[in-house]
């Protein structure tokens, strides 16, 4: 794509930082729509916008401009049902309406491989959202990638200071192809103008094999030069909290939103990042594709070495 207006939403989020800088790289002239006191990667500009407000997002974000793309990295920070509906959703269809006016032609959406699946409420607000954008009439690329660094980075600090690896069950239970940030966001970007990704659903993985919470915890292990040491916990103790959570959430609110959360946490635990053959059930490594170069282990290393410091991941488990 020949150098263009870009709207990106989400600009401050772990993904969001990344992408601006890759738009940046490929010259596109990048409009974030922030909240108050943002601060966004250099040579991007500055919006402040009520995401949830359509006039806010008409006026203050669009201006009445012309604008050729929205790339939106954009989601609830908590994965909580109301926040979930309010940004994943709501949100996101404030800007697709607003962005019709304005001329855009081309949508690029980060969504979740874990949509495939979707027993969470947030699956389910992104899932409405893909429906609108694929009826929108706009082009589109929407981006269903694996498990990201941050998320399966939450142990390095407890391993380091000498206790074990926690896992689910046996620590096999699941596995991913994780993606780094720069790989990913390289991928978003090239969705703008590489048209063998348009008007699809691109799940999308880093570099390949697919790696189990057992392979993470043996790298880990590995790099520091120990032993491995694992603590295994019963899926079933998740179980009776979300049970718990669940019925006093009835009475008390704050804790059906723990519960659901909980529920996240039970997913990512049991639930594989790869593609999910319809037919079989069954998660499959080989049809999950790849992109990129860095692998988790790589950074690993570098965290392990200073050069990279860990970001827990929101839905983190551990
Ligand atoms: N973690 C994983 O392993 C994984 C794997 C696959 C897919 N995903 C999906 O990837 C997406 C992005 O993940 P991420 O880790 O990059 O997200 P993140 O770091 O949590 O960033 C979320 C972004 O959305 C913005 N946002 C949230 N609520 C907002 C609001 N009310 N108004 C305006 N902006 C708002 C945040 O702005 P502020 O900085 O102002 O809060 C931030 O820029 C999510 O949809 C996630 O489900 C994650």
């Amino acid at each position: 794509m020949s150098p263009s207006r870009i709207c990106l939403l989400g600009a401050t989020g772990t993904i969001g930082r990344a992408t601006a800088r890759a738009l940046v790289r490929r010259g596109h002239d990048v409009v974030c729509f922030v909240r108050p006191g943002a601060a966004i990667s250099d040579g991007a500009t500055a919006r402040v916008v009520n995401i949830a407000d359509p006039d806010s997002v008409a006026r203050d974000g669009f201006r009445g401009e012309r604008f050729d793309a929205v790339v939106s990295c954009m989601a609830s920070r908590t994965g909580a049902p109301k926040d979930a509906w309010a940004i994943d959703y709501q949100a996101h269809l404030n800007v697709l309406t607003a962005a019709k006016a304005a001329g855009v032609t081309r949508f690029v959406l980060l969504s979740a491989i874990c949509v495939q699946k979707p027993l969470l409420a947030f699956q389910q607000a992104k899932l409405a959202f893909e429906a609108a954008l694929m009826e929108s009439g706009l082009i589109y690329a929407i981006v269903r990638p694996t498990a990201f660094f941050k998320s399966l980075s939450g142990q390095i600090e407890r391993v380091r200071r000498g206790r074990p690896f926690l896992v689910f069950g046996d620590g096999t239970l699941t596995a991913c192809k994780p993606i780094s940030d720069d790989d990913l966001a390289d991928y978003l970007a090239d969705c703008l103008d590489n048209e063998s990704r348009w008007n699809r659903i691109l799940p999308i993985g880093g570099p390949g094999p697919a790696i189990t919470p057992t392979d993470q915890g043996e790298a880990l292990f590995a790099l520091l030069g120990r032993p491995a040491r694992f603590s295994h916990a019963p899926i079933a103790l998740l179980d009776v909290i979300i049970g718990v959570l669940s019925a006093l959430g009835r009475i008390a609110p704050p804790l059906a939103a723990k519960a659901e959360l909980a529920k996240i946490g039970r997913y990512y635990g049991t639930e594989s990042m790869l593609v999910l053959n319809p037919e079989t059930g069954a998660y499959d490594a080989d049809a999950t594709p790849e992109t990129g170069r860095e692998t988790l282990f790589d950074y690993y290393r570098s965290v392990l070495a200073g050069d990279a410091s860990a970001e827990r991941g929101e839905h983190a488990v551990f």
